[in-house]
């Protein structure tokens, strides 16, 4: 098989693009070593120096693209338009938009786009964006086989104030994670840092979906939760995984879209908001790999 043949996994990208392996070059040798320990107990990849190196560039590529297309967004402007606006930036920056044709069924656009009561995996349509709306956009991109992920929220005009309080709830929640990162704490600080922040909001936070490994695939091992779990696995130097709190002004429950089998919306139809970050555990800390700034 060539490089620029079609992957044999079915999704319609070249070989070189997607399942085409990832160079090993500089992963420990020592079956003792920590990179070896973590593959080995857990399945988590702990990325080498070159890996890092293309993860990063993804993810700054990734967060420019969510940049302008948040930018884009206005009242009077589909959600098809910011797609179409995405794919084009990330083609024309030589990469691949992550999320077309991923899964099963196939995810049909290059991003996502979630409205309101949406919780996540909205698909692009032709509805044009109103006064008030609240919208998360997430992008994901594959440059030179790394993978890069992040969303915002944006407001458009003036909205209420239940829809206002999940925008800042979940933004508070993202930041408030990240900052106890560094290598040791265990998976479970995340969750408990978002779920104790949520609730004292009188907000909810969504366990049906998680964050995730991600670099040298879409998503990876260590699974993320957002809400308050038990995983004690420590974090360690050369991590790269996403956190992506799905936030809820009523219940955490949500149904999957029977007739697109994608898009997550909350029971109780009242708003949801989400914003993500990819981030790389260091020596003494963490890295924020996705520069996007509020
Ligand atoms: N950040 C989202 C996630 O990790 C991106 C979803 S893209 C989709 O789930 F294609 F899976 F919808
Ligand atoms: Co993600």
């Amino acid at each position: 098989m060539k490089r620029t043949d079609y992957c044999w996994c079915g999704s319609n990208k070249k070989w070189r693009h997607c399942h085409y392996p990832h160079s090993n070059e500089g992963f420990s040798k020592d079956p003792n070593s920590l990179q070896a320990l973590y593959l080995q107990k857990y399945h988590i990849i702990l990325k080498t120096e070159k890996q890092i190196e293309g993860i990063r560039q993804a993810c700054q590529l990734t967060s420019q693209i969510l940049d302008k297309v948040c930018t884009m967004a206005k009242e009077g402007v589909t959600t098809l338009e910011l797609n179409d606006y995405a794919h084009k930036l990330t083609l024309e920056a030589g990469a691949i938009p992550a999320p077309l044709h991923y899964g099963s069924p196939p995810f049909p656009k290059s991003i996502c786009t979630s409205l309101n009561e949406v919780i996540c995996h909205g698909i692009p349509d032709k509805e044009k964006l109103k006064k008030g709306d609240i919208l998360n956009i997430d992008a994901s991109c594959i440059l030179n086989h790394y993978f890069g992920d992040c969303s915002r929220m944006v407001v458009i005009g003036e909205t209420d104030r239940e829809r206002q309080l999940v925008v800042d709830v979940a933004y508070e929640c993202l930041i408030r994670s990240i900052a106890v990162l560094r290598p040791g704490v265990p998976i479970c600080k995340i969750g408990e840092e978002i779920e104790n922040y949520a609730t004292s909001h009188g907000c909810s936070v969504v366990n049906q979906f998680v964050g995730h490994g991600v670099g040298l695939k879409f998503h990876e091992e260590p699974q993320i939760p957002h809400h308050r779990n038990q995983l004690a696995i420590p974090l360690a130097p050369g991590m790269i995984f996403t956190i992506e709190p799905m936030i809820n002004a009523g219940v955490r429950s949500g149904y999957i879209d029977p007739v697109n089998k994608w898009t997550a919306r909350t029971t109780d139809g009242r708003p949801s908001a989400q914003w993500e970050h990819t981030i790389l555990i260091t020596e003494t800390g963490h890295e924020v790999l996705t520069p996007w700034v509020r």
